[in-house]
């Protein structure tokens, strides 16, 4: 039976928890997996490193030319992982982006175990609490194809299980689910965890 396949994206702040999801969610699936950063890497779609940063820069034309490409050939369901995914892919060929959201609280000690500290750890929980990844993707591709999961406490199975029941029909796909400034302000936590 032919059936059209479907692009799926996977995105979020750095060590949310994209990678691990989005591999079982592609082993599920039977997808293809495309992980951005790997595939800058592998193929030197790098602009510049940002040494202050310790990050790359990706050529985001090339990366978007290249991955139509990929999509184009590719006949199974298509996952991309990545927090710049919402950026390089094009609106027409996207089904859904799942934003995962943490915790601050709990985010920041993932970011601990990734190796992150001084100012990278907090500008990247900045973006975190003030939804950076989630304004990205709505701007990109508006209400209908943006659902946002809230993946504090949970194991990367239920994650899995969540977008499995979205992408069924059985869930409903929706934004505004988290408010981390709100709750970080409630707790007395906003100054320690808002530094920038
Ligand atoms: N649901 C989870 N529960 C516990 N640990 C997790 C979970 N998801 C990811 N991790 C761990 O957190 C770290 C960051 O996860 P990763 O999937 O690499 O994040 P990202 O791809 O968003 O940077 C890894 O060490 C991973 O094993
Ligand atoms: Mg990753």
């Amino acid at each position: 039976m032919f059936r059209v396949k479907r692009v799926i994206l996977i995105t979020g702040t750095p060590c949310v928890g994209k990678t691990s999801v989005a591999k079982m969610l592609s082993v599920k699936l039977k997808a293809f997996y495309i992980n951005l950063t790997e595939l800058a890497l592998n193929e030197g779609l790098i602009l510049e490193k940002d040494k202050k940063r310790g990050s790359l820069i990706v050529d985001e034309n090339l990366m978007r030319k290249r991955i139509v490409k990929m999509i184009e050939k590719c006949e199974e369901d298509v996952i991309v992982d990545g927090h710049y995914a919402a950026s390089v892919i094009p609106k027409n060929f996207v089904m859904y982006t799942f934003v995962l959201r943490r915790d601050p609280i709990e985010l920041r000690n993932f970011m601990k175990k990734c190796g992150f500290s001084g100012q990278k750890l907090w500008e990247n929980l900045a973006a975190e609490i003030l939804d950076v990844c989630l304004v990205e993707a709505l701007n990109m591709y508006g209400k209908g194809k943006v659902c946002e999961l809230d993946v504090t406490g949970k194991s990367v199975e239920e994650v899995v299980e969540n977008i499995l029941l979205i992408l069924n029909g059985s869930k409903k796909c929706c934004v505004g689910i988290v408010d981390w400034l709100g709750k970080l302000e409630k707790e007395g936590l906003l100054e320690e965890f808002l530094k920038i």
